[in-house]
């Protein structure tokens, strides 16, 4: 690459930043109408570089605007300018993460990203590893579940011995611990789903209960998987009283911190995850409530030295210097992205504190607008977020007499803005996901202006009972 080809990239860069602020939201197509509008066949000749700009500018425009403030639709948004600047540095520099031979002080800044995360945790001897998402962290716990439950699995493999081991995860927890327990050889019929409280928070009471059924059935339970922050509700499992649990019958407990993680970083509200040091493993998506470009996240272990136990491999023709600074040894993956340096920057820019007061004002956003649901007569907040204000950046309501599911449609058809609708209790609900680091209460006013402009032009009725 010249010095001239970054000129372009980035001009092209600043003009599609332009383009994204005269337009917030994607114009609305369906998919065989835009495939017909695209050319992107791969051809034996190369193209010119004109066209293909011409090209990337059409993809820009068809292609959804995660950073902007009309985007309510995922648990991540917006874009930090320091992140996204490391993050160009980190392509530029194109390392590879698994050697220091190859990775030199990017692994120093790694080391200590996954220090400072472990230590708010409470891991005071811990250890981490960043992974390609939450999913992935999540895995990575179950891996080292199973393989600390049944230690001959890693060189002997799974075999019938082991009998039918059991995860416990909340009815609200995230679908990577089904598809984790398909992966890890586990088996996804084994995922029990322990029911939830009025809060959308597991039953303690009931987990227990399905533990001691479990046994006295001839299974073996393995792991806990707590969920802080779930992603329909945005609920924090009691983690302390899942802990003691967990202590009580020898389980695993991992967190899964993909969503709430980051609230760890708030005094104001990290009661939410008290308990969470006694856990042995816990995942962290930094790309979600910190703002940082996908993907970054990290697993973090309460016990220093699982990783390289149950990670660790030989390859004499790789780790040839530094035996202890080479993270390959301690990770699922060899050459690896390099997804540490944008959180590091991110991070040493805002500090612990202004992570704290993003945190802070996103809660309070989010509690705002679920005021705004229970004073508007026209809205109605999800039962599980009734009893008090949400411990959650998701607010869940509906619209009296018009489907949620409608409402969302309509809403990204006519490219006002773009959230979803989830299912909790058998109904559904319009999710709004307060995260976006500059969300403001306008930001708030417009979305709920524009959720009843649509929903009355469903319903051709301004006001009704809840069906
Ligand atoms: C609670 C929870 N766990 C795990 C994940 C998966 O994270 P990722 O999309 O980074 O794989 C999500 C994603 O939303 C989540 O909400």
């Amino acid at each position: 690459m010249r010095k001239e080809d970054l000129k372009t990239a980035f001009d092209l860069a600043s003009e599609l930043l332009d383009h994204e602020e005269k337009s917030p939201v994607r114009p609305y197509i369906e998919p065989d109408e835009l495939a017909s509008q695209l050319d992107l066949t791969l051809g034996t000749e190369g193209q010119a570089m004109a066209p293909l700009l011409a090209t990337l500018r059409q993809l820009w425009d068809a292609t959804p605007r995660i950073a902007s403030r009309r985007f309510f639709n995922q648990l991540f948004a917006g874009r930090d300018a320091v992140a996204t600047l490391a993050e160009i540095m980190s392509v530029l520099a194109n390392t590879p993460m698994h050697t220091f031979k190859a990775a030199g002080a990017q692994v120093l800044v790694e080391r200590e990203v996954l220090a400072h995360m472990a230590a708010l945790v409470g891991f005071t001897d811990g250890e981490g590893m960043f992974t390609a998402g939450g999913s992935l962290s999540n895995l990575t716990a179950m891996i080292l579940a199973r393989n600390e439950a049944l230690p001959d699995v890693r060189n002997q493999g799974l075999t019938s011995a082991a009998g039918r081991c059991l995860v416990y995860t909340s009815a609200e927890g995230h679908f990577s611990i089904s598809r984790a327990l398909g992966i890890t050889g586990l088996g996804r019929h084994n995922a029990r789903k322990v029911p939830i409280d009025g809060c959308g928070r597991m039953d303690v009471a009931a987990l227990a209960r399905m533990i001691e059924a479990d046994r006295n059935e001839g299974a073996t339970p393995l792991m806990i998987n707590a969920t802080a922050g779930t992603t329909v509700l945005g609920a924090f499992d009691p983690l302390r009283e899942l802990a003691s649990v967990a202590s009580e019958h020898g389980l695993w407990l991992h967190v899964d911190g993909a969503y709430g993680g980051s609230v760890l970083l708030s005094r104001q509200h990290r009661h939410h995850l008290d308990g969470c040091e006694l856990a042995d493993s816990f995942s962290w998506d930094a790309h979600k409530a910190q703002g940082v470009p996908l993907s970054c996240s990290v697993l973090l272990v309460r016990r220093r030295g699982l990783l390289e136990k149950h990670f660790g491999e030989e390859a004499e023709y790789l780790f040839q210097t530094h035996s202890d600074y080479n993270p390959a040894q301690r990770s699922m993956q060899c050459a690896r992205r390099n997804d540490a340096l944008k959180l590091w920057a991110a991070w040493k820019h805002h500090g612990d504190a202004g992570y704290a007061r993003r945190i802070d004002r996103l809660f309070a956003l989010a509690g705002r607008a679920a005021e705004q649901v229970t004073a508007d007569p026209e809205l109605l907040l999800c039962d599980l977020q009734r009893s008090q204000p949400p411990a959650s950046f998701n607010v869940c309501f509906s619209v009296a007499g018009c489907s949620s599911v409608e409402i969302c449609e309509q809403l990204e058809r006519e490219s006002r803005l773009v959230v979803s609708h989830v299912r909790v209790g058998g109904r559904r609900w319009i999710r709004l996901v307060c995260i976006h680091p500059d969300l403001t209460e306008a930001d708030l006013d417009i979305f709920f202006r524009e959720v009843k402009t649509v929903a009355r032009a469903i319903t051709g009725a301004p006001q009704g009972s809840h069906p």
